[in-house]
């Protein structure tokens, strides 16, 4: 794949919200670092970056959205947490938030969660692919698993060159660090992530921090589950792949987007379903394959 960049400009962004639209992802500039962009409302959208990053295993993503009003059709705030984001946004704070059930974001967003980390930035390009596409936009950092923040258009080339179709070239970013995360999920305020604006540590929460992809912040099954299936016992629900059919399947055509834009519906279907036990069919370890048998490891340990 060739990867265009283009400088920020009205006509840029223009191409960028095509290609979001058409289900890409596409590197853009935030005040904090470039981020890889993609339709927060279309799983297999959400799935190219994961394949574009090669990123090892599957992190609740950030939902990057215009302002105050459309973070509050995605995400319930308190009193508290609607002070906090009115005091800070827009800027390089993301507040994680119990999700509205009726919001169409897709399940790998989340990663599952029964929440949602929502971000509104202040950079005029990210801004205005956010307008010009009209969807709320997941965006992890742009680069490739394991290599630095990019700061620059030239280090999201040099990590995702042939991987993506376009890089919004905006400059070297602001802050150069990513943003401050902050959980506001029940009583008091966690920091989950430090970052570019300073948060007091509220009474009671000692102001400990939690290191992302810790239990918290990943969801597995409540039942048993058990990997590598090529058959379901009478007690089990099993979720296929490929040839093997099951109650559900992954992907028939063996579709590793598609079986990693389904992972977390199928797993919520599964874990609702009567059978009292989860079998999963094997599924390749290449590609976003290997992000997949991670999760399911996790989930199964
Ligand atoms: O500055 C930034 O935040 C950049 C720009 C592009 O916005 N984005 C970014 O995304 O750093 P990423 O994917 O590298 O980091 C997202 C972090 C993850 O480590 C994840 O643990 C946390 O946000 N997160 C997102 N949603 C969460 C949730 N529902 N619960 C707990 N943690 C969440
Ligand atoms: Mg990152």
């Amino acid at each position: 794949m060739e990867t265009r960049v283009l400088p920020f400009s009205e006509a840029s962004i223009a191409e960028a919200a095509r290609l979001i639209l058409a289900g890409e992802p596409v590197a853009v500039p935030t005040e904090t670092v470039y981020g890889l962009a993609a339709d927060a409302t279309n799983p297999a959208a959400v799935a190219r970056i994961y394949e574009a990053k090669g990123r090892p295993s599957f992190n609740p993503l950030i939902v990057h959205v215009t302002d105050f009003a459309a973070a509050e059709r995605i995400g319930q705030f308190s009193e508290d947490a609607r002070e906090f984001a009115k005091r800070h946004w827009p800027g390089p704070l993301t507040l994680v938030v119990p999700l509205r059930p009726e919001a169409r974001i897709a399940s790998i967003v989340t990663a599952g969660l029964p929440t949602v980390g929502l971000r509104v930035p202040a950079h005029p390009a990210m801004q205005a692919l956010l307008r010009a596409s009209g969807r709320p936009l997941a965006a992890p950092s742009a680069n490739t698993s394991g290599s630095i923040s990019p700061t620059r258009a030239e280090h999201v080339l040099k990590s995702l060159g042939g991987r993506i179709p376009l890089i919004i070239d905006g400059g070297a970013t602001q802050r150069g660090l990513e943003s401050t995360i902050v959980a506001v999920t029940g009583g008091a305020r966690r920091l989950l992530r430090p970052g570019p604006i300073e948060v007091d540590a509220e009474p009671g929460s000692g102001g400990k921090i939690e290191s992302p992809g810790q239990l918290a912040s990943h969801y597995a099954p409540s039942k048993p589950l058990r990997l590598g299936a090529t058959y379901a016992e009478a007690d089990e629900y099993l979720i296929g792949f490929g040839a093997i059919p099951g109650d559900s399947n992954l992907s028939e055509s063996g579709d590793l987007v598609e079986a990693a834009a389904r992972l977390f519906d199928l797993l919520h279907a599964a874990d609702e379903s009567p059978k009292p036990r989860i079998a999963i069919a094997p599924v390749p370890d290449e590609g976003l394959g290997a992000a997949i048998n991670d999760r399911l490891r996790r989930a199964a340990a």
